[in-house]
């Protein structure tokens, strides 16, 4: 199968499509570079440099034999969503919109998309389900919100067969692909980052919330467990899989156990052996105090089932790519890019 994927060059289409390509399927990546890095595009995969608003290389590309589009492409920070609401209208609703409108014209009726927890906010009860009301307290969950919605009209007014994932926090690598952002604002990256000396503290964005420790819980999964739900998701959406034509089914994708930034810290400081020095800071907007998922529904109607559920596993993994960075980039060299 050859699959488009939008956003490519980012921390988790990167580590999907390394996975796309050790199963066998072919892999296009397109993405504008804005926040993704043109040396973290698999190596293997066809790459075009090109926003998702750019109709003619996007359309270009799906003619070109795509039968399913895997969209990552988006902005994905909470606080930033709270001071420019107006980037996360724009890159993430419309950029989806010109995206579906281009499936569409192309035949392109398979969709995997990026969704959040984002668009949850703060829970009436705990572990969130997929059918809980979603009241998101960011721009960005409210962006997401409005495309996973998008999304389900158009996979019933135009015979769409289209998953979204409901990704909680994200953490972890493989080899050769993690997590980079320029500016980082991410805990457990921004953790190592002390920890590697690159950073004197870490802030903690609040200490009064009603949690034990009084630090926000999220429940933390592997990149790679995100990966294989990915191509799960991809099988679902094909001819005799579970999400049929005219079907958009949406799932969680988490491990149902909540970590707070404090213990988040101590698993750290324990894989680094390195002290970790923090310093209290006010509440960052937009936070919500709990994010824990249940996944029952993936578990059950795709039987996924995560390999690397522990905590100091993803630690780990996050603290090698650290490490090996700079050799790793090295040696890989940047994919080739093709010209649309
Ligand atoms: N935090 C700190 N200091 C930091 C960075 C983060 O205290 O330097 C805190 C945050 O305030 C929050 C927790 O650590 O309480 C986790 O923050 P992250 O920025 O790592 O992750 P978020 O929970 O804000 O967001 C992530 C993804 C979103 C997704 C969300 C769902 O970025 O796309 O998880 O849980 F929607």
């Amino acid at each position: 199968m050859k699959v488009l994927v939008v956003g490519g060059a980012g921390y988790i289409g990167s580590v999907v499509s390394s996975r796309l390509l050790a199963a066998g399927h072919e892999v296009v990546v397109l993405d504008d570079l804005s926040s993704g890095h043109h040396d973290a595009v698999a190596p293997g995969a066809e790459f075009v440099r090109a926003s998702v608003q750019d109709d003619r290389a996007v359309s270009t590309a799906l003619n070109d034999g795509v039968g399913v589009v895997m969209h990552f492409a988006a902005r994905s920070l909470v606080g930033e969503s709270v001071l420019h609401p107006e980037l996360y209208w724009s890159t993430n609703v419309q950029g989806t919109r010109a995206l579906l409108d281009a499936m569409r014209r192309a035949g392109t009726r398979r969709l995997v998309f990026s969704s959040t927890a984002a668009t949850y906010g703060e829970p009436g009860s705990l572990p969130i389900e997929e059918d809980a009301v979603p009241r998101p307290t960011s721009p960005y969950g409210r962006s997401k919100l409005a495309v996973d919605l998008m999304i389900e009209d158009d996979s019933l007014a135009h015979g769409l067969s289209a998953v979204s994932l409901r990704y909680f926090n994200v953490a972890g690598a493989i080899e050769g692909a993690g997590e980079r952002h320029d500016p980082e604002t991410h805990l457990i990256p921004n953790v190592l980052r002390v920890a590697a000396g690159e950073v004197e503290a870490l802030a903690v964005f609040g200490d009064d919330y009603s949690t034990p420790d009084g630090t926000c819980i999220r429940d933390y999964i592997h990149v790679d467990d995100l990966a294989t739900a990915h191509l799960l998701a991809l099988e679902a959406t094909g001819p005799d899989g579970a999400v049929g034509a005219g079907r958009h089914r949406v799932y969680n994708l988490g491990n149902g156990n909540g970590f707070s930034v404090r213990e988040v810290l101590d698993t750290a400081r324990r894989v680094t052996g390195h002290p970790i020095p923090t310093m209290q800071a006010d509440r960052r907007p937009g936070d919500p105090a709990i994010l824990v998922a249940s996944s029952q529904r993936i578990r059950a109607e795709l039987g996924w089932e995560p390999r690397r559920p522990g905590l100091e596993e993803m630690v780990t993994d996050a603290w090698r790519f650290v490490q090996n960075r700079g050799r790793e980039r090295h040696s890989r060299g940047p994919a080739v890019e093709k010209e649309i």
